[in-house]
């Protein structure tokens, strides 16, 4: 075939846009704090430049470059309906601090200018090819700025097997359907069929497959299409992953949803299989066995990379908030307090206390930590402990020194997505399944002592 008679294969995002959704932690303040945490990059937040790859609509950079005008963010992307979409609801809102380009990550270099501070990629690494992909690390090693971010989700292995049966069943029951849309719809159907019979099963393997094929039945088309219909959906072992990213001379830092419902590693897990004796490849790896853990969240820097642990008046500038609200106890009781979600601590700590008491009608305002306790190193560990468990939120800058009002964006945000996106980067009644596949901790587990 000649150049001349070539045609481009049609784009599916072109056929059917997605439905992104803005990813809470993808944050520039997030990603900075979770880096301080763990002894990476400390990010610049006055100022900075940050690369989207696979933008999609532009649903994650609009709020976000909404509320951070000393900001400067770029969105890429391969379709040219969605970037035509992001443009169109980035005029309406007049954002000069946001552009969108249309382009194929093996075409970019002459597209984009760096450097960057922070390269995010969420839900893309595993849905291209081996090709865009290298082209895809190729860019990122060159534009990332010298102590910059690099924040890659791909889906994981060996959750993610379980999610790749249902794709292919699905891709084979819907083959013969014409258009995109009509297959989305028809994969609905199916799993409606399927979930039918497997619901009135008590064996545990039905229950995982009823659950499986219920998030087909609650997503929207466009989501299915390119989740469980897209020609490439390639899951990695975490090893393989960091194999990868370590020969195109990145760095690990941290996961940047080391304290989300997402991220059911703990270190419980890996230091168990440690103490047994049963390191395999990665004992994150036999975490991730254990948790049925489907996605990975990890931030990455430039290799090498030495770690600088974050100092105790790094820690104290950080600013704490808290929802936690104090219980009723007993006498001589220590005093106790309860998430929204239901848990329950308990503190022996009076700083603690009176912190947290507070805290709470500030809500979701915060207090800088230096401001609230005397002794940070006595009050460190309690303070990372709760944030583990996403019990009191820990924030580099408030959103008050850089708010926008909401009004303008969250009115469009709602027209087109049905969600409300805050000045935190969280959003509300958000469908993005990073966020939702896992129900909530409900229980009123107590923690003692503080
Ligand atoms: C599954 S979507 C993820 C969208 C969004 N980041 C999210 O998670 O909500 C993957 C995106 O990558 C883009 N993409 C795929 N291959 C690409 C390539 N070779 N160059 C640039 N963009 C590409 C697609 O157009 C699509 O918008």
């Amino acid at each position: 075939m000649t150049a001349a008679n070539y045609k481009t294969p049609p784009n599916p995002y072109d056929e059917l846009p997605y439905c992104a959704y803005p990813v809470a932690w993808t944050a520039p303040e997030r990603l900075a704090l979770t880096s301080l945490l763990h002894g990476g990059p400390r990010l610049p937040l006055d100022q900075y430049r940050v690369l989207e790859l696979g933008c999609a609509n532009g649903a994650n950079l609009l709020p976000m470059a909404w509320y951070r005008q000393h900001g400067e963010f770029t969105g890429f992307d391969a379709s040219a309906r969605q970037v035509s979409l992001a443009n169109e609801a980035r005029d309406h809102l007049g954002l000069s601090n946001l552009q969108f380009v249309h382009g194929d990550f093996r075409s970019a270099p002459d597209q984009l200018e760096g450097p960057f501070d922070i390269i995010m990629a969420h839900g893309v690494f595993s849905w291209i090819n081996d090709d865009a992909r290298d082209a895809m690390l190729g860019l990122c090693r060159s534009l990332l700025a010298p102590d910059g971010l690099l924040y890659l989700n791909y889906n994981a292995k060996p959750g993610w097997t379980v999610r790749g049966m249902v794709r292919d069943f699905l891709m084979q029951q819907t083959a013969h359907a014409s258009t995109l849309k009509e297959r989305a719809e028809m994969c609905r159907e199916v799993s409606a069929k399927v979930i039918a019979p497997l619901q009135a099963e008590e064996h545990p393997y039905s229950k995982l497959m009823g659950n499986e094929f219920q998030l087909v039945v609650n997503q929207d088309p466009a989501y299915i299409a390119h989740e469980y219909l897209s020609p490439e959906n390639n899951a990695y072992w975490r090893d393989e992953f960091f194999s990868l990213l370590h020969e195109s001379g990145f760095a690990y830092v941290a996961d940047a949803d080391f304290n989300c419902i997402s991220n059911r590693i703990t270190s419980d897990y890996e230091n168990l299989l440690k103490e047994a004796g049963m390191p395999g490849r990665a004992p994150s790896e036999g975490a991730d066995l254990i948790c049925y853990r489907q996605m990975q969240s990890p931030i990455l820097t430039h290799a090498p990379f030495a770690k600088r642990a974050c100092n105790d008046t790094e820690f104290a500038n950080l600013v704490m908030a808290s929802m936690l609200e104090p219980v009723e106890g007993k006498q001589g009781e220590n005093p106790s307090f309860k998430h929204i979600l239901g848990q329950e601590i308990e503190t022996c700590k009076d700083p603690l206390h009176k912190a947290l008491l507070k805290l709470q009608p500030l809500w979701p305002r915060g207090l800088s930590v230096k401001s609230l306790f005397s002794d940070i190193q006595d009050i460190r560990e309690d303070l990372e402990w709760l944030l583990r468990y996403q019990l009191i939120e820990l924030r580099c800058i408030e959103p008050g020194d850089f708010e926008a009002a909401p009004e303008p964006l969250n009115e469009l945000e709602q027209s087109l997505r049905q969600i409300s996106t805050s000045a935190w980067h969280t959003s509300s009644e958000s469908k993005h399944p990073t966020e939702s596949t896992i129900a909530p901790v409900t229980d009123s587990r107590k923690f003692i002592p503080l």
